[in-house]
């Protein structure tokens, strides 16, 4: 709990810089061609000499993996395609002995369908108490052959499949705001919010520093399951941040706080504009939520001054900064492109990737300078860019078959991280006869000038650009404090003080730029000819 005795002490999460292990395509220490909790473990120094402060690891639980994890059977122990509860457990304390926190993901919004719960559901036949942890509901229609309503599922196609009772007969439907393997749990009911109050014991008990809330908005439903066909875009879905998600946080922030070890709770709510994460981050419920209007600010100063300001003036909490997650096409490959805003594309265009790249090493600057604390996405620190031409039949994410081939998904920002440039798959598992199988995706062959033994040591590279801003960043500043001073500026050129004193400048403006009066340059994006700053570059003066 937090020490009431220490006047200006912050929690340390108010500042840290957290990595996302996207645990599939991490590290894979068995061979098996998917990263596990034994590569994890063996990367935990790079993680330590990299800088970050923390891990968040994306669902290691039991799961038939029809979202990569994201489709829970299991909440209380780990699939064995990861490993054992015995090796988390022990990657909890190893994390802790390298002097990192570690966080995981908790998806309460819905399990998978082969959680015992759902099983029991179907079985027990309507009306009855099984499947009131559901959503069950009969079809429209003469024959209820049509779905409850029309909504429809955030991977394509309707939120609704229909299942056979036990007698053979056509039966209800259920509700699936994703995939049809990913039943949605009704938050209305007490035995669904004592059983996610039990799981989060269960990892606390384990001295899990956190959790990452997956859908951290949707878990309410309005009851009456209304139509939303002509409904305004921008209004509220009867999904969507409704009131009865405070109570949920306000149970959930006092269990974590009962324990000593300090906690933090992270939301996903990708509710626009941010503004609307406010109520969820006034102190007694989430400790933040994931900055996604900034990830979707296309590369541009007066945009991203503004998303900036928004968040400083108006959420109470800075940040968190994140560029890229394992939903979204990396940011390099973005800023590469005309329209550098998130999203994905149906056809996109190909990106100047060495544009991208120049406007990946300033971005980063720029995030770990504001204030507040930021979240790196695995392989953004070797500048990795999203695959786009991963072969279909290889393709995994629900959305490339829910879409009918129309979109391809998130596979391309999800590919297997290159380690070694001389080795098999880059090193992304082991040598030798442990190895039964390469990558679950395939590897560029142009990232073996990206793997991290590539670029360690080289001063231009990505990663000692990351290493060089972690360094500094824990060095220099007075990280408690929320504040920044914008400077006068040319128009597309950002530049803020921090109370630390250090100044940041990025050029976005077109043109060369000269830096503002300074005593030293700490640090650079790109080489500076004749102390210019050139066009999206950016620089940490003092
Ligand atoms: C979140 C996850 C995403 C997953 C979805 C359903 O958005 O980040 O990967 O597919 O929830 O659980």
């Amino acid at each position: 709990m937090a020490d009431p005795a220490a006047p200006h002490r912050v929690s340390w999460h108010h500042s840290a810089v957290i990595y996302e292990v996207y645990l599939r395509s991490f590290a894979d220490g068995s061979g098996d061609g998917v990263g596990d909790l034994a590569g994890v473990r063996a990367r935990l120094p790079y993680l330590r000499d990299l800088g970050v402060d923390a891990l968040w690891i994306t669902p290691w639980y039991v799961s038939p993996m029809a979202d990569g994890g994201y489709d829970v059977a299991d909440y209380r122990d780990i699939d064995p395609l990861f490993g054992t509860l015995a090796e988390a457990e022990a990657l909890i304390e190893a994390t802790h002995s390298s002097g990192l926190k570690i966080i995981t993901d908790i998806v309460p919004n819905h399990c998978s369908d082969k959680h015992p719960w759902f099983a029991a559901a179907l079985a027990a036949g309507p009306g009855s108490p099984e499947r009131a942890r559901f959503w069950f509901r009969p079809g429209r229609g003469a024959g209820g052959e049509l779905p409850p309503n029309d909504w429809t599922s955030m991977f394509g196609g309707p939120a609704w499949t229909r299942i056979t009772e036990p007698d053979g007969a056509p039966g209800e439907w259920y509700l699936h705001l994703y995939a049809r393997e990913q039943p949605d749990l009704n938050w209305d009911n007490p035995e669904v919010r004592a059983e996610f109050e039990s799981i989060l014991r269960f990892w606390l008990d384990r001295d899990i520093d956190g959790f990452r809330i997956d859908v951290a908005d949707f878990l309410v439903k309005d009851p009456r399951l209304p139509d939303v066909a002509g409904w305004p875009e921008d209004a509220p879905k009867p999904w969507e941040a409704r009131d009865g998600l405070h109570a949920i946080y306000r149970s959930w922030r006092k269990i974590i706080d009962s324990y000593p070890r300090e906690g933090l709770l992270v939301g996903e709510m990708w509710l626009k504009p941010l503004t609307r994460l406010r109520p969820y981050l006034t102190g007694d419920e989430l400790h933040t939520a994931f900055n996604f209007d900034y990830l979707g600010t296309p590369w541009d100063a007066a945009r991203l001054r503004a998303v900036i300001d928004l968040t400083l003036t108006s959420i109470g909490t800075a940040g968190p900064w994140v560029l890229s997650n394992h939903d979204v096409t990396r940011h390099l490959t973005r800023y590469g492109r005309a329209g550098t805003g998130g999203g994905w594309h149906p056809d996109p265009p190909p990106p100047d990737l060495a544009l991208g790249t120049r406007r990946a090493r300033a971005a980063i600057l720029l995030s770990l300078a504001l204030p507040g604390s930021a979240y790196i996405y695995q392989g953004e620190e070797l500048g990795l860019w999203e695959v786009e031409d991963i072969p279909d039949e290889l393709i995994a994410d629900p959305i490339f078959e829910r879409t009918d081939h129309l979109v391809r998904g998130r596979d391309g920002c999800r590919v297997p991280l290159p380690w070694q440039a001389d080795a098999a798959g880059f090193g992304f598992g082991p040598a030798g006869p442990a190895r039964t199988a390469g990558p679950w995706l395939p590897q560029p062959p142009a990232w073996k000038s990206l793997a991290a033994d590539a670029e360690d040591g080289d001063r231009q590279s990505m990663l000692e650009l990351y290493r060089a801003a972690l360094r500094l960043r824990r060095t220099r500043d007075r990280l408690d404090d929320d504040t920044l001073d914008w400077q006068d500026t040319p128009d597309g050129v950002l530049a803020f003080r921090r109370p630390g004193g250090l100044l940041c400048v990025v050029n976005i403006s077109g043109q060369d730029i000269a830096l503002p009066p300074h005593d030293a340059v700490l640090l650079a994006s790109a080489d500076l000819a004749d102390g210019k700053l050139s066009p999206d570059t950016a620089a940490w003066l003092s």
